[in-house]
C-alpha cells in the first residue's frame, strides 16, 4: 500500500520564523499560506521542493499536541512523516490486522484529503501519518 512520500512534518515554535529561514538559506520561493485545524490543535504551511513538501507546524492552543512535542524539543523537530495510500480505510484495517495501533478514524487533513496517525511506539519513534493523495496534484 506505500505510496509516494508526501511531506515531512517539522514543528516549528514560529511559523513565520521557519519560512523566513526556508527562504534565507534554502532560497525556497514556493510556500503555502496559514493553514489552521483547530481540531488538530496545529497551524501549517508547506514549504514546496521539487520533490515534495516540508509542511511546518505551530502550535495552536494550549492543548496543542505539537505544543507538547516543542516543551520537549525546544527548538522544533523532525514530528511526523506521511506517505500517500490509495485507500485511507484500506490502508487503515491493514495497519490493525498487523497489530499497529491507528490513533484516529480518517479525518481530513491539511490536503482536504483523509489521513491517519499511527504513535511512534509502533514505527521506531516516529509519528507516521498516511494520506490519501489529493486528486490531480502532487499535493
Ligand atoms: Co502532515
Amino acid at each position: 500500500m506505500l505510496g509516494r512520500l508526501n511531506h515531512i512534518g517539522v514543528a516549528v515554535p514560529s511559523l513565520d520564523e521557519a519560512v523566513a529561514t526556508y527562504r534565507r538559506l534554502l532560497g525556497a520561493s514556493e510556500v503555502s499560506g496559514v493553514i489552521e485545524l483547530p481540531e488538530q490543535g496545529v497551524r501549517v504551511r508547506f514549504v514546496e521542493a521539487p520533490n515534495g513538501q516540508v509542511e511546518l507546524l505551530e502550535p495552536m492552543g494550549e492543548n496543542s499536541p505539537v505544543a507538547g512535542f516543542l516543551a520537549r524539543n525546544p527548538k522544533g523537530g523532525q514530528h511526523h512523516l506521511c506517505f500517500e495510500v490509495a485507500d485511507i480505510h484500506a490502508a487503515k484495517a491493514e495497519m490493525e490486522a498487523e497489530g499497529a495501533t491507528v490513533l484516529n478514524e480518517p479525518r481530513i487533513g491539511a490536503h482536504r484529503t483523509l489521513v491517519i496517525f499511527a504513535p511512534p511506539k509502533d514505527f521506531h519513534g516516529v509519528l507516521l501519518e498516511l494520506m490519501e493523495p489529493v486528486q490531480g496534484a502532487h499535493g
